[in-house]
């Protein structure tokens, strides 16, 4: 909602009633089988033995996935995004970025790219919505560009996200040069719920060390993911190995999860609901972490749209990030400057909220195929209603007459 100017919960209904388009299963049965299917494997016990993935090359699975994990995640995202910047750990990629007026991600195992769209989310609320992002998505399934195509066509306003889906297998020990190549020139890797669908596949840690040991010097690891279950430990040893040290964490496990804004209202929902005999997912529990990789950080380079931007990549763009752990040392007044980013945050998003309830308190009506505002809905009925009086009072006229004849 914040970021978009829409909420989540209706990008990912609009997004799910597209994605259908691309399948025949709509039935309720089917739907509901699908769905079924989908939470068992991210059970821990199919996780645990290497069984956490479906076919999400079908569709069907693809609008699952979308309608029960997108909203809550693509929150999760933004919201620790939205953390370290207020912490001040994202200051040395955004300089870079505004300089080049472009952010290069990697996604792996982007899935629909929810990543991207929690990271769009952010730098939309940050006022940094001119900056482009040009993503690659290393998924097993590289269909899952259906499910992102269906999702950028749902927002009000097109913004500044495209993304190619690259197929990659996480337990095939080659990485190909096209990978290395995406993750070479990626400013921002994303890796969101991805270790705890591979952690227990053969080869997994080697590939993915191969991978981020070619991320380039000064490049952020976002990371996502269940809090419980060896996760965090499994990637932290792999990322360590490929040189990329600690910068901040989050831990938003059972005590404290992330929630979607009340703004976010379910019942919008309903009818896919009934269709997936499920709940969107409302709550996440998970710990986040932002690495970096340590190293000379290159000169800024111009952006893949061939566009130059010469002006700053000069040597005084250089810099570089310790070998050791990042330490934080705050200024003096360092907490001020936070309690006010904190104080225009709140203002801004009861802003937000105020606008959401006059604009977007609107139903999906499967007669007319539209969402609609209740007054423009209601004045339609009353108009249908009297259509319908006006027929019968016909109808009852036209058979009086012979009646009155005889
Ligand atoms: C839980 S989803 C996460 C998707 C997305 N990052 C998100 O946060 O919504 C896990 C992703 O990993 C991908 N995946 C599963 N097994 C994989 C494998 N062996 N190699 C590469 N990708 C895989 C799936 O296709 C899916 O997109």
């Amino acid at each position: 909602m914040e970021g978009f100017g829409q909420p989540v919960l209706l990008l990912m209904k609009q997004g799910v009633h597209r994605i259908l388009l691309y399948t025949d299963r709509h039935d309720e049965l089917a739907m509901a089988e699908c769905m079924q299917e989908l939470v068992n494997c991210y059970k821990p016990s199919s996780l645990y033995e290497g069984d956490g993935d479906v076919d999400f090359d079908d569709p069907a699975y693809q609008a699952c996935y979308v309608f029960l994990y997108f909203p809550a995640l693509c929150y999760g995202i933004f919201d620790s995004l939205q953390q370290f910047y207020f912490d001040m750990h994202l200051n040395m990629l955004l300089e870079r970025v505004s300089l080049r007026r472009c952010l290069n991600v990697c996604a792996l195992g982007g899935g629909p790219g929810t990543d991207l769209f929690g990271v769009r989310m952010f730098l939309n609320s940050r006022g940094y919505k001119d900056i482009r992002i040009t993503a690659t998505v290393l998924d097993r399934h590289s269909s899952w560009d259906v499910a992102f195509e269906c999702l950028l066509a749902s927002l009000d306003q097109q913004p500044q996200l495209s993304a190619g889906y690259l197929h990659f297998e996480a337990s095939s020990r080659r990485v190909a040069s096209e990978h290395l190549k995406a993750i070479a020139k990626a400013d921002l890797i994303t890796c969101s719920k991805f270790v705890s669908a591979i952690k227990a596949l053969p080869n997994a840690r080697h590939t993915l060390k191969e991978l981020l040991s070619h991320a380039k010097p000064g490049a952020y690891i976002f990371y996502l993911e269940n809090s419980k279950g060896g996760n965090t430990e499994f990637f932290s040893s792999v990322a360590r190995q490929a040189n990329f040290v600690e910068v901040a964490t989050i831990d938003r496990g059972e005590e404290n999860p992330y929630q979607l804004p009340r703004a976010e209202q379910s019942w919008q929902i309903k009818e896919l609901s009934q269709l997936f005999n499920f709940s969107s997912q409302r709550n996440l529990r998970v710990k986040c972490i932002l690495w970096r990789k340590t190293g000379q950080i290159p000169a800024v380079s111009p952006c893949s749209d061939g566009r130059s931007y010469t002006r700053f990549g000069h040597d005084s763009a250089r810099q570089t990030v310790p070998d050791h752990h990042a330490i934080t040392i705050p200024s003096a007044n360092y907490q001020a400057q936070r309690k006010a980013r904190l104080e225009a945050l709140r203002q801004q998003q009861l802003q937000a909220h105020r606008q959401l309830s006059n604009q977007y308190i609107t139903g999906y009506y499967p007669d007319t195929q539209r969402y609609q505002r209740p007054e423009e809905r209601g004045r339609q009925e009353a108009e249908s209603r009297q259509r319908r009086r006006t027929e019968v009072q016909q109808s009852r006229s036209a058979t009086t007459c012979p009646c009155i004849l005889l």
